[in-house]
């Protein structure tokens, strides 16, 4: 069995469809902070805990007779983390530790985890390889790079198989359900504001890129979900220590996006240029050969399949919410 800590979130959603549509039995552990269990394919166990509580993850180990981990579970926000440290380094370092010591003391010996390219920080205009410096610009990206310090540390020690995934930018859905609802990143902030009637906002259009606004390595969610199964897979066969970047290895601009959700939407929309926010790098960009050279995995959507899904989701989950608010306005007139 396979235990997915942050299931119920984004990405935990589509990566558990993909472990079962690989033929995987899961179970999932989510403090539902930002999780939507509902969304989950039926029939898979949803733990409700925080991964911070090591006795809790033992205890659920122990149950379904865990043998694999991916751990998802954690904060993602980079200005969030740039004005709660504390906080970050607690869910993020503290909840990766706790994961690490939970699986030592009960024998499971193999680990994915989610970190992140925000590890790398400036690195110039070339492609990121994996040795890369990492040279993270905010309390997020240190929280992960930590996280990946502890991985390998206690994997050594141990003696576990472990993988870490430095995702890309996460955007689109797998289905018209599976929308990122958080608006912390791009795509949905670009839709919250289409929806609300503003311009949505271009953090800086002065980096040292070609139409001056950041350069970011868009995946598509599935793509990424696909990448996990395959590294899951991989990992029955052969002990691993190492690190993936997954991305699509190609780069598009904030402007690229907003023109692709222009395109997407329907709707002519203007963007508004803004200061630049702290801690954002001008260009990431995945070298991912890697991943695709040892295991065969390689993303297979573009910019427009990312941003077309992501709307689709965004539309219908928009559409639901309106028809939940008139049937609670019909609920509450019924009542007086
Ligand atoms: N979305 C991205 O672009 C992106 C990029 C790089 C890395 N990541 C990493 O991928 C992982 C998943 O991201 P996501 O976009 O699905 O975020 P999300 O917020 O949608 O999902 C995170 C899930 O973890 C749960 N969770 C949070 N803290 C927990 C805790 N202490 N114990 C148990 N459950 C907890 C939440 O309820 C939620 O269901 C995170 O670790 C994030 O840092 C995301």
């Amino acid at each position: 069995m396979l235990l997915v800590t942050g299931g119920a979130g984004y990405i935990g959603t589509h990566v558990v469809r993909a472990l079962r549509s690989g033929g995987r039995e899961v179970v999932v552990v989510d403090d539902l902070s930002a999780g939507h269990p509902e969304l989950l394919p039926a029939g898979v166990p949803v733990e409700v805990g925080s991964v911070l509580d090591t006795d809790f993850l033992m205890d659920v180990i122990d149950r379904y007779d865990v043998d694999q981990v991916v751990h998802l579970a954690g904060r993602k926000a980079v200005d969030e983390s740039i004005t709660r440290p504390s906080y970050y380094y607690r869910q993020n370092v503290y909840g990766m530790q706790s994961v690490l010591a939970a699986m030592v003391r009960m024998d499971v010996r193999r680990i994915v985890f989610s970190s992140s390219a925000a590890v790398y920080g400036t690195v110039g205009d070339a492609t990121v390889t994996e040795e890369a410096a990492t040279l993270p610009q905010s309390p997020y990206g240190r929280s992960k790079l930590m996280c990946e310090w502890l991985l390998r540390d206690i994997a050594a020690a141990e003696g576990l198989s472990w993988a870490a995934l430095r995702y890309f930018n996460v955007a689109g859905a797998g289905g018209k359900e599976l929308a990122d609802r958080g608006v912390h990143n791009l795509v949905p902030r670009v839709f919250q504001a289409i929806d609300r009637g503003e311009a949505p906002a271009v953090f800086g259009d002065t980096y040292d890129t070609p139409d001056g606004t950041c350069i970011r390595d868009y995946i598509h969610v599935t793509d990424l979900a696909d990448a996990h199964a395959t590294v899951v897979d991989a990992m029955d066969a052969e002990t691993m220590g190492t690190v993936y970047n997954v991305g699509c290895g190609c780069g598009a601009s904030v402007l690229d996006v907003m023109r692709a959700a222009r395109e997407a939407s329907g709707v002519p929309f203007d963007w508004r240029i803004t200061d630049p926010r702290p801690g954002d790098p001008a260009r990431v960009v995945a070298d991912a050969g890697r991943i695709c050279a040892e295991l065969g995995w390689k993303a297979q959507h573009d910019l427009d399949d990312i941003v077309g899904s992501a709307w689709e989701a965004w539309s219908a989950s928009r559409a639901a919410a309106m028809t939940a608010s008139k049937q609670g306005a019909a609920l509450a007139v019924g009542a007086h």
